[in-house]
């Protein structure tokens, strides 16, 4: 039986939580894909879902021209499971009435369990004052249901939703106005196996072992012999999928490596350890700090610097890979929510290229051993297309690559390049790795790294006295940053213990010759980046 034999879609009406439905379907060992609600009937009667979950959404269900469910998913005849606007679309459609609601519920809620139905049957978080089975759940609506269609029942209900939730068991048709998605609803990852497992049918496939035996299979199906190149960063995906390739292709492998001058401390080294010494993958280390630190040398310029990094990186490789013999394909790191952002479909298998639209707004051109070049004629082959960063991180670990290496914050493909500030000159870039690397070694050994979603060490070119001893020192600057997100499009800065701080400030100050403060960045995003450059 194949990992994809059977699977839920994911039907889209703008939720911002809809990526969180595919992950929490997936976290319940089930494939899921997420399709916009008005995708073309042809693509859902081929993905052939044994269930369908409907998401919430912006709209208002009560306007004509509401978005609403597309006849070729009512045709496929499975079981529906419709949240907060899904629920309101479900009763619309099926002869109930829905209206907007004079209050606003957004936020924790308690929602008192009516009826015993198959989707929350023996799931009780505590018992009201009467015994009321209850539910501490997570709300987020205006509109509302005000009549189930014929058939449903009501299945639980808050003073100000009354219809919170609603049940068809013979059609196997549901609806929750709250979010069983979001980790707030305690019972919520319960109600989703609920749905997939014992109401959809779905067995638990979509484990990382899984995934792996078959990604494996896939790739040697599609490259044959042929030999595929992989840029190598060291960071989490191009690991994993260089460990995957390894294990599926071995020898048909070749990694390039380069080594920027711009990695954290050791970088270069532990890349090396890992995959060339201890997993015998064939990497090319291209040691280039020279040429990356003079192409900077003069520019000050945030854009001109993340521009000069991209392009001297391409030139390294290409060069690199023009030297390679038959090389047909190249590897990438691509995953599920990047080829969500370009809009662009899962094909798992073929290989295609996701490249899509690009956001509104460039607020900082990024720079991705991802983007490489169009010209060099290669075929694309993207293992972790259809994961969600935690999958990909489970594959890693599941592959043998050190925890450390899979659990690690994300490091921006420009490297130290734009965590010093202005002109990057070498003298401070070991003065850079070397705050950095005590800043993270600190947050470990206080049990503080896994609590942070990003820290890092930031050079500030600017020079303040100091005292050391009798003698004055005039010195730079460095600053800590360590952020808590969970997208990494806002964040807010994190709360670290003053003693913590100040421990690591003065290890930064004595131990380098160079530095005479430290200071801590309190601002959130919006308004500031989590990156300085
Ligand atoms: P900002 O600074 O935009 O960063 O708030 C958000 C996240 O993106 C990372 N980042 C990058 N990652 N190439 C990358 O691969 C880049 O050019 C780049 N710039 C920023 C940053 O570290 C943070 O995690």
């Amino acid at each position: 039986m194949s990992i994809h034999d059977h699977r839920i879609l994911i039907l889209d009406f703008g939720s911002q939580y809809t990526q969180l439905i595919a992950r929490r379907v997936r976290e319940a060992r089930v494939y899921s894909e997420i399709m916009p609600w008005d995708v073309d009937a042809q693509a859902i009667a081929e993905f052939k879902p044994d269930g369908v979950i409907l998401s919430g959404g912006p709209e208002t269900t009560t306007l004509d021209d509401a978005p609403s469910i597309p006849a070729s998913v009512l045709a496929l005849q499975v079981p529906m499971l419709g949240i907060c606007y899904g629920m309101q679309a479900l009763a619309r459609h099926f002869g109930g009435t829905t209206a907007p609601s004079s209050k606003r519920e957004f936020g924790f809620a308690r929602v008192e369990v009516v009826a015993t139905s198959k989707l929350l049957q023996g799931m009780s978080d505590h018992l009201g004052d009467l015994g009321q089975t209850m539910l501490d759940v997570w709300m987020s609506h205006s509109d509302h249901v005000t009549a189930v269609p014929e058939g449903f029942q009501i299945l639980c209900t808050t003073p100000s939703a009354p219809i919170a939730g609603m049940a068809d068991d013979k059609r196997r048709i549901y609806g929750l106005q709250f979010h069983p998605e979001v980790t707030h609803t305690a019972s919520g990852q319960a109600i989703i196996e609920r749905f997939v497992h014992d109401i959809c049918g779905c067995p638990s496939l979509w484990t990382a072992a899984n995934i792996i035996e078959e990604q494996t299979r896939r790739i040697r199906e599609q490259v044959g012999s042929d030999k595929v190149l992989l840029g190598l960063s060291g960071g989490v995906d191009s690991s994993v999928v260089a460990a995957l390739l390894h294990a599926a292709i071995g020898e048909q492998l070749t990694c390039i490596f380069v080594d920027t001058g711009l990695l954290r401390q050791d970088e270069g080294d532990q890349v090396m350890a890992t995959f060339a010494r201890h997993m015998g993958v064939r990497v090319i280390r291209v040691d280039a700090q020279d040429q990356f630190l003079q192409a900077l040398a003069g520019e000050a310029d945030p854009e001109a610097k993340r521009k000069i990094i991209g392009r001297e990186f391409i030139e390294v490789f290409d060069q690199q890979a023009k030297a390679l013999q038959d090389v047909n394909w190249l590897a990438q790191g691509t995953i599920y929510p990047d080829v969500i952002e370009s809009a662009g479909a899962v094909q798992y298998g073929s290989g295609s290229n996701g490249a899509g639209a690009g956001k509104a707004h460039v607020i900082k051109s990024h720079h991705n051993v991802g983007g490489l070049p169009e010209h060099m004629n290669l075929k694309l082959v993207e293992p972790l297309r259809e994961l969600f960063k935690d999958e990909v991180r489970a594959l890693g670990l599941e592959l043998g690559l050190p925890k450390d290496m899979i659990m690690r914050h994300p490091f921006p493909g420009p490297g130290l390049g734009v965590r010093i500030l202005g002109e990057v000159k070498p003298e401070y870039v070991p003065l850079l790795q070397c705050a950095d690397a005590i800043f993270i070694e600190e947050l470990g050994q206080h049990g503080l790294y896994d609590k942070v979603s990003q820290a890092f060490a930031v050079f500030l070119p600017v020079r303040s006295v100091g005292v050391m001893g009798d003698g004055r020192r005039y010195d730079y600057v460095i600053a800590l940053r360590a952020v808590e997100t969970i997208d990494f499009m806002t964040a807010r800065w994190a709360h670290l213990p003053y003693d913590f701080l100040d421990h690591v400030s003065r290890r930064i100050i004595n131990e380098i010759d160079g530095i005479s403060r430290v200071v801590y960045d309190i601002s959130g995003k919006p308004p500031a980046t989590i990156e300085w450059e």
